[in-house]
């Protein structure tokens, strides 16, 4: 009864990735920001392409925002890889496409502006978007660069929670990935409500995918580090674990 009371007032999205909402509770709490850690390819912007890409499925609406690299190249990539045809979705109107890359690169590496005015310009970015836009799903993918350049931890703990609590009062259910560089990663993950993390595990001679949710706020989580399989279907968490 309780229980029936408690996931009917927070409902949960469903991550669209088989096996991993087990992991904890059920799914991401809609309205939440969540973080998707990793070092470079270990299937971060997948995961989060197959969280959209599942959203649009069951008939919601998506945003994907990319700060780092081009939509283009994202569209091309989850194009050969899966066959999941964002451009057509785009065109069709259930997915939107927010490309930062060309104007916040070239602001970046100009040394005459400060790192915290780009955070700044990025989060009122996001906010009008979210507005146009009202999406159900969003995937900003790596903000690492934006937080790389800011010095003082205060800031990029403030800057964070400004951002997180701007997506979290649109009542978009979100996924934001970051890599693993200069341990900014840490306060965007101490921000978020849910924080997962992707590595490689290496056992003998062979490097095997690996996935554990690190915290999942208000549920009950599994402590067990899971192997992440990815194949032409996506990506999927398996019920073993890499040292089993
Ligand atoms: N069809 C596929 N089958 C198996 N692995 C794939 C397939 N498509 C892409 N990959 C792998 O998925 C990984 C891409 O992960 P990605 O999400 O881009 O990493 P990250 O965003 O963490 O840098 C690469 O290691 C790539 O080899
Ligand atoms: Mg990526």
């Amino acid at each position: 009864m309780v229980l029936a009371l408690q996931s009917s007032k927070f409902p949960r999205a469903k991550s669209g990735v088989p096996g991993y909402d087990e992991l904890g509770g059920g799914g991401f709490h809609k309205g939440t920001v969540n973080t998707v850690t990793g070092s470079s390819g270990t299937g971060k912007t997948v995961f989060a392409c197959q969280f959209i890409n599942y959203g649009i499925k069951i008939g919601e609406k998506g945003m994907i925002i990319t700060p780092s690299e081009s939509a283009e190249y994202l569209k091309r990539e989850m194009m050969s890889s899966f066959d999941w045809d964002f451009d057509k979705l785009e065109k069709e109107g259930k997915l939107a496409i927010v490309d930062v890359t060309d104007p916040v690169l070239r602001l970046q590496k100009s040394i005459d502006i400060d790192p915290t005015d780009f955070l700044i310009n990025f989060r009122k970015l996001v906010e009008r978007k979210l507005a146009d836009v009202k999406p159900d799903r969003l995937f900003i993918d790596d903000l690492t660069a934006f937080f790389m350049a800011v010095e003082a931890p205060f800031k990029v703990r403030s800057l964070t929670d400004d951002l997180f609590g701007i997506i979290r009062a649109s009542g978009v259910t979100s996924l934001v990935t970051i890599g693993t560089a200069f341990g900014t990663n840490q306060f965007l993950e101490y921000g978020a409500d849910s924080a997962t993390m992707l590595s490689r595990e290496r056992i003998g001679n062979t490097l095997i995918r690996s996935i554990y949710i690190m915290k999942m706020r208000g549920s009950k989580i599994a402590n067990s580090i899971r192997v992440l399989d990815i194949t032409d279907d996506g990506i999927s968490v398996s019920s073993l674990s890499p040292y089993s």
